[in-house]
């Protein structure tokens, strides 16, 4: 079948996350068609940088693509099939005050769990919002497929006010995860393996998993989680891992498994059950905010202004990420009917059986040009359904807190966090992140 040649546009577009998007969808080209690439983000000095070096890129490898970026929502949205958002409001310098914070009452601090990831949700719901808003206007046939953090506290809030928005929130994660199983089976690609998982962003665990021939893999990935969690024994293809925090969180998985064996976590479950190792091992002067901005951030802006200096690209170490791989592949099942199936964030509706319909819920689904399908995952056990309705009542409080600009539900929100010891804490903790969040949060009454 001869493809269609696409017109997308990157919003957020000084992500540190942008360029590796940009070579993806290059090297993407047979697969994912485009005649249009445009980076739009609401900060130009920041986007620049990383728009020239685009520009180049682009130039160089695939000079048929029409590429420009810009700040202007007329122009970034006019004339896309598909919206790929990854924005980040208030920047990695707010989200060292959502990792901070927290840790100075000894809780849990965060970009996407806890107090953390309530304070970021407030920020992220407008900026999200709007994005919707300018493609609805100017594009209103397209795709917004949606990265930005918290993607389940996002989604719970586009499912209120935007029910018929076409957005699909999304999260790699347990892409990544799968990267390491691939690694751990010695299977070549992490789609060759056929799973079953069920949970809220970044709160779930997998209850099957299979190869392509059916044959089950549960055995041999227990036995490796149990001594080694998800890290891979020797040779190491997984980038994340060459990182000590994220190689950390991997081993720890040993310890997450351990709790509830017949099925596999999320990592990310590491916040919810085990809080106190959380914050023992963290550094409160420290976070991952600062790794980032230390590392990610300087390193990749730092590359981006070396190739518009010397005006090539030829030897750039920006490589693709997993984080590419899976938006590109959405994209492709939406635009190309592939029926691709894909972890996605949508409406619950009896994909976990005894969990409510308006949940949204991290489960499989089948993906085609008439959207995404959930597949039926049956009940959750009772111990992860008593998780799961305690963490969806939570995202449920934040969004309706945000929406109401109601304190006492954000004060609920907070008390009822599973990282969070108690109502007082939680109190203290809402009036400084009030404070932090003054230039982005409603006044709350
Ligand atoms: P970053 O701060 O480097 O980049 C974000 C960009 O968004 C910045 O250039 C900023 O100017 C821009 N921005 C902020 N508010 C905006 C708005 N209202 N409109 C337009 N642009 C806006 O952040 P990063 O570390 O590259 O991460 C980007 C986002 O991707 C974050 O939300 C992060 O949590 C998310 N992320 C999600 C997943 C997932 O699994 N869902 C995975 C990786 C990253
Ligand atoms: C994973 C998660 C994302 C999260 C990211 C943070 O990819 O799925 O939701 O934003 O990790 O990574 P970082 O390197 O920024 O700490
Ligand atoms: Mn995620």
């Amino acid at each position: 079948m001869e493809r269609k040649e696409q017109s997308v546009v990157i919003a957020g577009g000084g992500s540190t996350y942008t360029a590796s998007i940009v070579m993806l969808l290059i090297e993407n080209q047979d697969k994912f068609p485009l005649r249009k690439l445009k980076l739009y983000d609401n900060d130009a000095e920041r986007q620049e940088p990383i728009g020239k070096a685009c520009e180049v890129i682009v130039k160089e490898r695939a000079p048929h693509i029409d590429f420009s970026y810009t700040t202007d929502p007329e122009a970034g949205f006019t004339d896309v099939d598909f919206v790929m958002a990854h924005i980040r409001v208030g920047g990695l310098k707010m989200r060292e005050k959502d990792e901070k914070i927290p840790l100075k009452y000894g809780v849990v601090g965060q970009e996407t769990c806890g107090p953390g990831g309530i304070a970021y949700g407030l920020r992220s719901i407008p900026g999200v919002l709007e994005l919707i808003d300018y493609m609805e206007k100017y594009s209103p046939n397209a795709w917004m497929l949606n990265y930005s953090n918290p993607a389940g506290i996002v989604a719970e809030a586009t499912r209120i006010l935007r029910p018929d928005s076409k957005i699909i929130n999304i999260c790699d994660m347990p892409v990544a995860i799968k990267k390491s199983w691939a690694d751990i089976l010695g299977l070549e690609s992490e789609t060759d393996i056929i799973d079953r998982y069920y949970g809220l962003n970044h709160f779930g665990w997998w209850t099957d998993i299979r190869d392509k021939e059916g044959n089950d893999l549960m055995p041999k990935l227990k036995e490796h989680t149990t001594k080694y969690g998800y890290a891979t024994a020797g040779e190491e293809t997984n980038p994340l891992l060459s990182e000590e925090s994220w190689a950390d969180t991997y081993t720890k998985a040993k310890d997450i498994y351990a709790v509830d064996p017949d099925t596999l976590p999320n990592t990310y479950l590491k916040y919810y059950l085990f809080p106190d190792y959380v914050v023992e091992t963290a550094n409160p002067n420290h976070t991952r905010a600062n790794e980032v901005m230390e590392h990610r951030e300087k390193n990749i802006f730092a590359e981006c202004r070396r190739i518009a200096e010397n005006g090539t690209a030829e030897d750039t170490n920006i490589v693709a990420g997993e984080h590419a791989e899976f938006i590109v592949q959405l994209a492709s099942a939406l635009a190309f009917n592939t029926h691709e199936r894909m972890l996605l964030i949508v409406e619950n509706k009896g994909a976990i059986s005894n969990i409510q319909d308006d949940a949204m819920v991290e489960v499989p689904c089948i993906v085609s040009k008439y959207g995404v399908e959930p597949l039926a995952m049956g009940p959750a056990s009772t111990f992860q359904k008593g998780m799961i309705e305690q963490q969806l009542a939570v995202e449920k409080l934040t969004v309706q807190g945000l929406f109401e600009q109601s304190y006492q539900k954000l004060w609920q929100a907070l008390s009822l966090s599973k990282t969070v010891p108690s109502a007082k804490v939680a109190k203290d903790l809402l009036d400084e992140l009030i404070e932090a969040n003054a230039d982005f949060w409603p006044e709350l009454k």
